[in-house]
């Protein structure tokens, strides 16, 4: 049995149906723009996750355009710095890989000098990335959150125009879809019941 909260919420019902349609799909058109104020409804969902100490931790970048490729050569620059060779799959792969959509996110967090607020600032914006792949599903985008390169990234939080200190959490793809992609298997949540 569920209380309904306010007639103006989803039901119960519409919220499954938003988080278990929504996928991980690059299968988007990358050349049909997504509207800026639809982008701002959807940032703005991000400051909504809930945030221990509200540190208010989040820093994003809305990359289009000519800033796609921008983007890809400081990652494909930083992933060369910290050793890895001009020819190594990787950083050919990043030189072009965010021009896949029209539109990136890179979102961070702010760092905190203790070691549980660090953790929990990266956690909140973690919620708020999900927060914001619900926005774009219940938008009609498709969306793909990624993880930036594994290694120190000065060049990309440079383009990106964020302080050196922040923590990248994700890089999220979003579009309008040209396909669906398959649903992945999920085994059921093992819940332990302590009474
Ligand atoms: C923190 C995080 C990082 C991810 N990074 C990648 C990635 O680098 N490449 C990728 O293909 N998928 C990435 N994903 C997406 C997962 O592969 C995807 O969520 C999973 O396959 C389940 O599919 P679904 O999101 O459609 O349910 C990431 C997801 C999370 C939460």
């Amino acid at each position: 049995m569920t209380e309904t909260l306010a007639p103006s919420l989803p039901s119960l019902d519409q919220v499954e149906a938003l988080v278990t349609s929504r996928r991980t799909s690059l299968l988007c058109d990358p050349d049909r723009p997504v509207p800026d104020e639809l982008v701002d409804r959807l940032v703005e969902l991000i400051r909504w996750a809930p945030n221990h100490k509200r540190t208010w931790p989040w820093r994003v970048a809305v990359v289009t355009g000519e800033g796609r490729a921008r983007l890809g050569e400081a990652f494909a620059a930083d992933l060369e710095a910290s050793g890895r060779p001009a020819d190594d799959p990787k950083v050919v792969k990043n030189r072009t890989k965010y021009l896949r959509a029209p539109l990136v996110l890179v979102v961070g967090a702010a760092p905190h000098d203790n070691e549980l607020l660090d953790a929990e600032n990266r956690y909140a914006v973690a919620a708020g990335i999900e927060n914001l792949l619900l926005g774009a599903r219940a938008a009609g985008l498709a969306s793909f959150w990624a993880s930036p390169p594994v290694c120190p990234r000065p060049r990309a939080l440079a383009v990106c125009g964020f302080p050196a200190d922040t923590e990248l959490v994700g890089v999220v793809y979003l579009g309008w879809p040209i396909g669906e992609p398959p649903v992945p298997e999920r085994p059921p949540i093992e819940t332990n019941r302590v009474t």
